[in-house]
């Protein structure tokens, strides 16, 4: 490139740049300098053509087109570039063993119906019935009673409540942990399940070769007045898509062992049930608020 190209490129960039100057708002000021330099950044280094500028517009308008109340195509294309990922790692800085955050996804909705402990959450929803169990602390260890935990997960055919064709509720709901910080609920054994994968984002991931499906996991949402909300799920140990979850969201420490048991086992309390059953154990660490 030439002295005088590259000159061109860079007053162009400090131009757009100082055309912020007068924002009154500090911080949307360093947003949208910092945006512009990146994109500017990422325009000069692909060299992007405007063919290609063109095809990207046309995507983020399909984007656009597809998104309604219920179709989110946008977070869902934040998603699969691993930007909520990184946006949650930002904000959910380490704080000790406090247990980490992952992505919310678009199947959580408000107001789910409430289970007692040792209730079950699956409703009629198909799937091999899990029991879950833990205890919720405080960073210092102490139980925390009086967490309202938020669980939400898709049935074995990979489907959420909400992508049935009526308005049946199932597979989530919310419960309380008792005075010594426990939990307790039966569920369904997670299974595997593609992210909405029939608009701009599945037709993006078919055409760079990745996979639409999340590796299998239950979404938790705890929330207590006194400690940090976290938003996290836990994944189930030798799933093979532990490493290739459509939206980066697998961390280590949220993969636990979800023991299997044969028909006839007697369950932790004190029933026989028709069918195998699974077992998880998942502790949970708050951060202070
Ligand atoms: C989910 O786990 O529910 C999910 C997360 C991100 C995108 C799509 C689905
Ligand atoms: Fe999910």
């Amino acid at each position: 490139m030439t002295s005088e190209q590259r000159t061109r490129e860079d007053e162009l960039v400090e131009r757009v740049v100082r055309s912020f100057d007068a924002c009154p708002d500090a911080r949307l000021r360093e947003l949208m300098t910092g945006l512009v330099r990146h994109l500017h950044a990422y325009v000069r280094e692909v060299r992007l053509t405007e063919r290609e500028w063109a095809t990207a517009i046309d995507f983020l308008t399909r984007c656009g087109h597809i998104t309604d109340n219920r179709r989110q195509e946008f977070i869902l294309l934040s998603d699969v570039l691993g930007v909520s990922m990184q946006t949650i790692t930002v904000n959910n800085e380490a704080h000790g063993d406090a247990t980490e955050a992952t992505v919310q996804g678009p199947f959580f909705v408000e107001g789910s119906p409430e289970t007692p402990l040792g209730g079950d959450i699956a409703g009629d929803a198909p799937g091999e019935p899990c029991w879950v169990e833990g205890t919720v602390t405080d960073a210092d260890g102490k139980p925390v009673a009086g967490a309202r935990l938020e669980v939400w997960e898709a049935d074995e055919d990979g489907h959420y409540d909400v992508q049935y064709d009526d308005d049946r509720v199932a597979a989530r709901a919310h419960l309380h942990t008792n005075d010594d910080g426990r939990y307790f609920f039966w569920a369904i054994t997670p299974t595997p399940y593609p992210i909405p994968h029939d608009g701009p984002v599945g037709d993006l991931l078919a055409a760079v070769g990745r996979s639409p499906m999340r590796a299998s996991h239950l979404h938790f949402l705890v929330r207590h007045p006194d400690h940090r909300p976290l938003i996290t799920h836990i994944f189930v140990r030798g799933d093979e898509l532990l490493d290739s979850d459509a939206v980066f969201g697998v961390k280590d420490s949220l993969v636990k062992d979800f023991e299997q048991h044969a028909a006839g086992t007697p369950t932790p309390d004190g029933r026989v049930i028709d069918g195998t059953w699974s077992q998880a154990r998942f502790d949970i660490m708050l951060a202070p608020a």
